[in-house]
């Protein structure tokens, strides 16, 4: 018998949900909100209430799409945490509503185990899968971390950011440049036509595998603010060179931890996933350092970094083929590590 799972991902500001039969994907479907675009940042009664709304279509198109019977599914498995407490509490609730209502059992994704298996979200048995144990570099608006996974249950943290994500930076520097939010894909766009060495910016000195992006962030404030002094215009002036800096220092900051946990752990395979994944100098970066290196390098689809359910529902059946399901007394957690 097949199993098929559900996933149903409403962590932020996005609500998704995704159905895999037997591992390979049939349907992902994803509701973006566009409500908290006039506030600068995802505000979270509104997303919460963007969830209520979007939820019973968006599961209901899932479905639809995969072609399959509300009464096929073996299991719903969503989001527990980490995240906004009121959104998740949206697709908590819901799935185990539905649960109740079809008779299945429910199972508890962690949202980053979500990001750091998305790789193994597959359309046909042939698409690649990377190999055990592997290195994904994670990195978000709310995480910078370096994970070394074992087996898809079995994840050690190596390092992460002691301040701000790579999102942040991306998002933070972009604001003080008067870019709408969130500014990491704006900085993306201008950095094509800039020059990435007509300004330098802090590097931190972080001891072992560890993250920092507050000095950077200081020192981009400090640019701007210095030279907007002498010239009004010189925001607007500089933009893509600006914007090509920043990108590069941060691509300069996350490549030097991931060397060094290359070869401390001697893994010959790497991952990047989250939000900041999708950023076409962090994915090129990568790719270069991979090939150079004789490195395994696996980038996810533009559309499995964001927040997405088929990265719960792969998740959630690894988790169901362990027979590791949730109560249904389960309660959401807004912060949970790897
Ligand atoms: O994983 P994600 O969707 O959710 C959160 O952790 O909140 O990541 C969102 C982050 C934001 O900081 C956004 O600016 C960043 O991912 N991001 C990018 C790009 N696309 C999204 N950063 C740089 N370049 C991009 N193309």
């Amino acid at each position: 018998m097949s199993t098929i799972i559900l996933g149903i991902e409403s962590s932020c500001d996005d609500t998704s949900a995704a159905v895999i039969k037997d591992g390979l994907l049939l349907s992902n479907v994803i509701a973006s909100q566009k409500v908290h675009e006039e506030y600068g940042g995802v505000v979270p009664e509104l997303a919460s209430r963007a969830h209520q709304q979007n939820i019973v279509p968006v599961v209901d198109t899932a479905i639809r799409r995969a072609g399959i019977s509300p009464s096929d599914i073996s299991a719903i498995a969503f989001t527990r945490g980490p995240g906004l407490l009121g959104s998740l509490l949206v697709g908590t609730s819901f799935a185990k509503g539905m649960a109740i209502g079809l008779g299945c059992r429910i199972v508890d994704v962690n949202h980053l185990h979500g990001h750091v298996l998305s790789h193994f979200i597959r359309n046909t048995v042939t698409d690649r899968v990377p190999e055990f144990p592997y290195l994904c570099l994670l990195i978000s608006g709310g995480n910078s971390q370096i994970i070394l996974v074992n087996s898809p249950r079995d994840m050690q943290v190596l390092g992460q950011t002691i301040d701000d994500a790579a999102g942040e930076a991306f998002d933070k520097c972009a604001k003080v440049m008067g870019l709408p939010y969130p500014g990491g894909p704006h900085i993306d766009r201008l950095s094509q036509e800039g020059d990435p060495k007509r300004f330098k910016f802090a590097k931190p000195h972080i001891p072992e595998l560890d993250y920092s992006f507050s000095g950077l962030k200081t020192s981009f404030l400090y640019t701007l603010r210095d030279n907007v002094k002498a010239d009004p215009d010189f925001i607007e002036n500089n933009k893509a060179d600006l914007a090509a800096s920043l990108q590069a220092t941060i691509i300069a900051i996350l490549l030097d931890k991931l060397d060094k946990a290359v070869k401390i752990t001697g893994v010959k395979t790497v991952a990047i996933g989250g939000g900041v994944s999708a950023n076409s100098g962090v994915r090129a970066a990568v790719a270069d350092y991979c090939a150079s290196h004789n490195l395994a390098a696996f980038i996810p689809e533009r559309a499995f970094t964001t927040d997405n359910a088929a990265m719960v529902a792969i998740a959630g059946y690894f988790k169901y083929l362990d027979g590791d399901f949730c109560a249904m007394d389960a309660a959401p957690y807004a912060r949970v590590s790897v």
